[in-house]
């Protein structure tokens, strides 16, 4: 979603700023802006498109300001331009940047319209700089300003702002949606995401909703939702932007799936042990409350719901346990039965889907056992808010299209079908066996990794094409539309996923020679089934390209056939996603569209 940046230096903080929204830009890209303090005036530069043609234009109109604030956008209220671009500014006095959606927007915009006040955007966020001044005017201090509008907003907002008769201070205001202070020595920061402050600060502060913040170089000061002073506690957090760079690789979906069986073992590290998954490694006392689990209910959005749909089957068939699953953005809405003793469970790379966040706080509100989320931001909302967590330690995903996060929320998800198990002492043989069979996982991955010059010939055909069709059966349906997820996201390719026996019930009619199929084939109990499904596909002169190893007696050219290594059939769903994820990275290079920052998407969608 959006990215925001604030900095206060005793040096021209201009640079730092556009560097942070380099490092955000993976939120949000349709148009970047900033605002610079420079005593006399605001310099106000923003433009549509990546934060590369702000930077452009800062290098050639030199702007300098020791306090600034800026923003990069993905456009909710008004289509990317440079008028609906922030900052956003009233009288040329008050700037502001804003992550979120304020809900009344429509009541309050016609308030300001009948005090007269122009508006020049679509936006939601124009009124907030409006609203300001008019507070401003009628005698009030900035921080007493912000207070005064957060009474008004309903919504959520992450706030910066600054005031032109105020040049030693900017301010912060936030009601769910992210942001944090950064302090250092040399200044002080805020940020959406902490990512955005690697290099200038570990230390950070996590504003709570109703917060409002003033701060200078040297100081900041909080006030709560009461209007209290608040001194909230320092969080260290190592955020290096090593971590961020490319290394080498063309872009960050490709690194990213590289670095799949590094992130496995970081998943796996200090949470198995001989032939068991170890006590409590969600937190402690988390095993107490596993043993008295009877039902789940999975939350998530996106590919992490394709992570949650494998997990149900798992949840089933290793620790008889029954589980609903929820699109994020549904669940609140359908009026939820709560069983008795049901887990809450949310899934979430950034843990920051706002969709997500919604529902653990409605679910709280319910009558769950607990709630416990699988997620990959140890500082984020989710994280912190849920009962208990299990990080999945990949390592920041920078690549929309969501690769490692995947495979390690699936890796951490069979270790809490383990953990289950073992509370519920259920299957110890098993139990023993997967634990093997997850420690050879990185090595089986590294050798499917291999499979990439195949893939590329597969590639090639299907980036001829206008659609595609994905078919899995049983646990692989999910991995068949996590396979046509990413082939849409990155290639603009229309692409669906089907369980394969569905097949005659409809898609079939889609079938000639223009259709390519890609088939997810291992040799399981379904194998046999699968094959006729697939038979059906071959005698309508569909185009086949067979995942997996059971398609060996179809006489399918060798070309169309990728084998994978041997696997224990129980983590065969995390093995076949890999070949699927190169196969959509080779095909969006040829077509050569963004891989890592897809048209209109976001990675971070922490708007409703
Ligand atoms: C966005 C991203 C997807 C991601 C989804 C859920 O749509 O582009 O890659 O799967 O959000 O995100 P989360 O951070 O909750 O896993």
């Amino acid at each position: 979603m959006c990215g925001i940046i604030a900095a206060a230096t005793e040096k021209s903080v201009g640079k730092l700023l556009v560097q942070g929204l380099y490092k955000m830009e993976y939120r949000g890209y349709d148009s970047a802006g900033v605002a610079l303090h420079q005593i006399d005036d605001i310099a106000h530069l923003r433009s549509l498109g990546k934060v590369k043609k702000l930077e452009s234009k800062m290098v050639k109109e030199k702007p300098k300001g020791k306090i600034g604030i800026a923003h990069t956008r993905w456009a909710t209220h008004g289509k990317p331009s440079e008028e609906n671009a922030h900052p956003h500014v009233s009288n040329n006095r008050v700037f502001i940047v804003h992550n979120g959606i304020i809900e009344n927007y429509v009541a309050l915009k016609e308030q300001l319209l009948k005090k007269g006040y122009k508006f020049n955007s679509q936006t939601d966020s124009e009124l907030i700089a409006h609203q300001l001044d008019f507070f401003l005017n009628q005698g009030s201090e900035m921080l007493e300003a912000i207070s005064l509008l957060k009474e008004k907003l309903e919504g959520a907002y992450a706030v910066a702002a600054i005031d032109l008769k105020n040049e030693s201070h900017f301010y912060l205001m936030r009601n769910k949606s992210p942001l944090l202070l950064g302090q250092s020595d040399s200044g002080m920061f805020a940020a959406s995401d902490p990512l955005a402050l690697a290099d200038l600060t570990n230390e950070f502060v996590f504003l709570e909703d109703g917060d409002v913040a003033e701060v200078s170089a040297k100081e900041y000061k909080i006030l709560d939702k009461n209007q209290k002073r608040a001194i909230r506690k320092i969080t260290t957090i190592d955020v290096s932007s090593e971590a961020m760079g490319k290394n080498g690789y063309r872009h960050f979906m490709e690194k990213e799936i590289y670095e799949q069986p590094t992130a496995i073992l970081n998943t796996l590290d200090g949470r198995i042990g001989g032939e068991d998954v170890l006590e409590n490694i969600f937190g402690e006392g988390s095993n107490k409350l596993l043993s008295k689990v009877e039902r789940i209910q999975i939350v998530a959005a996106g590919t992490s719901l394709h992570a949650g749909r494998v997990a149900a089957n798992w949840f089933s068939a290793i620790a008889n346990l029954p589980t609903q699953i929820d699109y994020a953005s549904e669940y609140r809405y359908k009026n939820p039965y709560v069983d008795k003793n049901t887990l809450l469970l949310t899934i979430s790379q950034s843990g920051e889907t706002a969709d997500t966040l919604g529902a653990l706080r409605y679910a709280k509100e319910r009558d769950y056992l607990g709630s416990l989320t699988i997620c990959n931001v140890p500082t984020s909302s989710l994280a912190r808010e849920s009962d208990f967590v299990l990080l999945t330690n990949a390592g920041p995903e920078i690549g929309v299209a969501s690769t490692k996060a995947f495979t390690t929320q699936l890796t951490a998800l069979m270790l809490l079908t383990l953990s289950l198990a073992k509370a519920r002492k259920l299957n110890p043989r098993l139990r023993g066996r997967v634990v093997g069979a997850l420690r050879a996982l990185p090595e089986k991955i590294t050798e499917s990794l291999e499979l990439k010059p195949k893939i590329i010939k597969i590639a090639k055909e299907i980036a001829k094409k206008d659609n595609a069709l994905f078919l899995g059966r049983g646990i692989f349906y999910p991995i068949a539309q996590e396979g046509s997820l990413k082939l849409k996201e990155i290639s603009y390719i229309h692409a669906e996923a089907y369980p394969a026996g569905e097949l005659k019930h409809g898609p079939l009619a889609l079938i000639d020679k223009n259709m390519p199929v890609i088939a997810l084939a291992p040799e399981n109990e379904l194998a046999e089934k699968l094959i006729s499904n697939l038979e059906e596909v071959k005698a309508r002169g569909g185009k086949l390209f067979v995942v997996g190893n059971a398609a060996g007696n179809m006489k399918l050219k060798a070309k169309n056939l990728i084998n994978l290594p041997e696997c224990d059939f129980l983590l065969t769903p995390i093995l076949y996603t890999v070949p699927l994820q190169i196969l959509s990275y080779e095909v969006a290079l040829l077509r050569g569209t963004d891989i890592d920052q897809p048209r209109n998407l976001a990675k971070s969608v922490t708007v409703e």
